[in-house]
């Protein structure tokens, strides 16, 4: 017995010895990061896209952010919001992981945002726009690599007026990032002089547009503002063709209704103009390396969501490193976040004091498999982040 416990009590002054200098420097292993992102659903291909990005740049890192190596964590979480905290609890609960990295849908980033908050959990969200993930769930440990729903739409609200239309129907998903997009054109649109004189919607991920095309041809507006994304983008811009309603009533919308989605749109999406924080032909120097890179390594163009996906790696490296490698350390995380300036794809953006990008939202027009940008509809837009107390 006398004998064990010296065993023991020499065994515990080796390992305090061994763990000592440990602590005082960067934790040793594996950064485990876990990826919660839809890989199947009306979003699938935009969940795909932000990996692929987001890969893209680890791999520029050497596969290291922070001095340690990355290990990547997996679940597809359909945009399924009702599902959301139990895949969100699969990841910090049975996989272990450092970094939570996701996802499109604002109602499953909600549920993110939440177990995030209460576990202290690290989140970069490469896509979702819910006001509240930067607005009323903000917190030191949570960040955004994306939009909120009211950028683009405030944006486009600002330049529909200015093109002179004044009656304007919306049509839209009846959930949060519909509802917010539409909510930001409408506060401009109306600042603008114009008037929102109805608002349509369909529940998530309904694609059953009929209806809706009959009345917006009964109302004969000036034009229509839309948010629909992914799978449903791809219908809606077909079937307001087919429609008939193309060449007679201007169609706008956020970003999203041609990003990612013109091999499927084809001519139906021909002359659309959109508003978003990315476009097919900026031309920069540094977007030029990033599609090329893309390109190269997926055999396939890059859209906003590549974009989004690349641009959380490069936070993570961004907050890693201030971090000095240890994800514990979230102050001196997101310390190191706010005072950068990321050198993004989309052009150069800062973060705002509730951790949403401050950045450029520009004007696109849809010619053939791109979407051109024609302006910049507003310059260093930040989110209002209404009801951010950290
Ligand atoms: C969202 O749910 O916030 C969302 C989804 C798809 C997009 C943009 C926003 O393309």
């Amino acid at each position: 017995m006398t004998k064990l416990r010296t065993t023991l009590a020499a065994g515990a002054a080796a390992l305090a010895a061994f763990a000592a200098p440990l602590a005082s420097s960067q934790p040793a292993g594996k950064l485990k990061v876990g990826l919660m992102l839809p890989y199947t659903g009306t979003f699938a291909a935009l969940g795909t896209a932000i990996e692929n990005g987001f890969r893209l740049h680890i791999e520029e890192l050497g596969g290291k952010v922070g001095g340690r190596e990355v290990e990547f964590f997996k679940v597809d979480d359909e945009s399924e919001p009702s599902k959301a905290t139990d895949n969100v609890n699969k990841l910090i609960k049975r996989d272990n992981v450092d970094v939570l990295v996701g996802t499109v849908h604002s109602g499953v980033a909600m549920a993110m945002a939440k177990v995030a908050k209460d576990t202290g959990t690290l989140l970069i969200v490469p896509n979702a726009g819910a006001g509240a993930v930067t607005g009323p769930m903000c917190a030191t440990n949570i960040f955004r690599s994306s939009f909120s729903n009211w950028q683009p739409g405030y944006a486009m609200g600002e330049a529909v007026a200015k093109r002179g239309h004044k009656n304007v129907v919306t049509i839209t998903w009846k959930y949060a990032a519909g509802d917010e997009s539409v909510g930001g054109f409408k506060e401009a649109f109306e600042k603008g002089g114009g008037k929102v004189v109805k608002e349509l919607s369909l529940p998530f991920p309904n694609v059953e547009f009929q209806a809706l095309l009959t009345e917006i041809a009964a109302a004969k507006p000036d034009a229509v503002y839309t948010f629909f994304a992914g799978g449903g983008a791809v219908k809606f811009v077909k079937d307001y063709a087919a429609a008939g309603l193309k060449k007679s009533i201007p169609l706008y919308g956020a970003g999203f209704l041609t990003d990612g989605t013109l091999e499927a749109q084809g001519a139906d999406a021909e002359g659309l103009i959109t508003s978003l924080h990315y476009a097919d032909s900026l031309g920069t120097a540094r977007d030029n390396a990033f599609r090329l890179a893309y390109a190269n390594a997926y055999k396939l163009q890059p859209d906003v969501y590549a974009m989004q996906g690349y641009d959380a790696a490069q936070m993570l490296a961004i907050g890693m490193a201030g971090a000095q490698g240890d994800p514990n350390k979230k102050a001196e995380f997101a310390a190191a976040l706010q005072k950068a300036k990321i050198d993004s794809p989309r052009g150069p953006f800062t973060l705002s004091a509730s951790h949403n990008p401050v950045q450029d939202i520009y004007l696109r027009q849809v010619s053939g498999k791109e979407n051109k940008v024609v302006g910049i509809a507003s310059k260093s837009l930040a989110d209002p982040g209404r009801g951010c107390k950290m």
